[in-house]
Parts: C-alpha cells; structure tokens; sequence
C-alpha cells in the first residue's frame, strides 16, 4: 500500500514538473517572439520626453528618451541619420549641427561662447535663430519634447 502511494505521488510529481517545463518554455518562446513596444513612460512611472528629428521630405526619426539625455548622445545611439557626433559633444566638430523648430526654441538656454564659434563651422549654412548643436542640448525639465531639422550634410 505504501509503495502504491509513493509510486503515485512520484508519477504526480513528474506530471507538475513536465507540466511546469512545457509553460515555462511556452512563455519564454512567446516573450521572444514579441517585437519589443517603445516606452513612453520611464520605469519610475514618468512620461518620457519625445524628440523628433525631421529628415528631407516627409521622413523622421521619433525617439523616446529619458529626461535629461542628450540630443545628440540620443540621436547616435538610435543610428539617427544625418547625426554624427563626431567629437563626442564637445562642441568642436559640428557634425550635430540642427535646426530647432520655433515653438522649441524658447524652452532651450542661450547659446554658449563654444557652441556659438562652431555653428559659424557647420557644413550646411547657419540660421542665425534656429542653428544649435545637439550635443549642448539636454531634454528634462523646461524642455519635455523637441522637433528639430536635420541638415541635409553634416561632413
Ligand atoms: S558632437 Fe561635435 S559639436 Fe556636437
């Protein structure tokens, strides 16, 4: 009687494992097949700053960042084109020249000394109103969502 009851027991024990196995692999197997959703919202719960890179035509690159990233650190991470980063956004290079569009522009500071000499070094002509680098400008607070032009060359 005894060794009926431990062989059931086992047998039972073998079915919740399988059973086990087989949901685990099931749910690991559709995780993966799941194309992965942008976040809108940061892990603490806060909306996320959106910035839109407008390309020639009608093309743009939206993203989806954390408050207090950097354009252009952004931008390069998620391949932006027309985006280079060349000096690493030490405002030395230009190649993340941009045209900020109107309504933002207001929400950035002022222009600093390094960033004004280097936009006179862009490829592309500089507007003496809307030209920034990406590299000095930081979304976050005061700046929650920003559309900029993208020049058609930067080297
Ligand atoms: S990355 Fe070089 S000037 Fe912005």
């Amino acid at each position: 009687m005894l060794t009926a009851s431990l062989v059931l027991l086992n047998n039972f024990v073998r079915i919740l494992f399988f059973t086990w196995e087989w949901l685990r692999l099931t749910m690991d197997r559709r995780r993966a097949d799941r194309v992965p959703k942008k976040r809108t919202v940061s892990t603490r719960g806060v909306p996320m700053p959106k910035v839109t890179f407008h390309h020639a035509g009608t093309r743009a690159s939206v993203l989806q960042v954390n408050a207090g990233a950097n354009l252009m650190r952004a931008a390069v991470h998620d391949s932006v084109p027309g985006i280079v980063g060349e000096c690493g956004g030490q405002a030395m290079c230009a190649t993340c020249h941009v045209y900020v569009r109107e309504p933002y522009l207001e929400a950035l500071g002022s222009i600093g000394e390094d960033e004004d000499e280097m936009l006179d070094c862009t490829v592309t002509p500089r507007d003496q109103v809307r030209s920034r680098l990406a590299c000095q400008i930081t979304v976050g607070p005061g700046v929650t969502d920003i559309e900029v032009d993208v020049p058609e060359s930067q080297v």
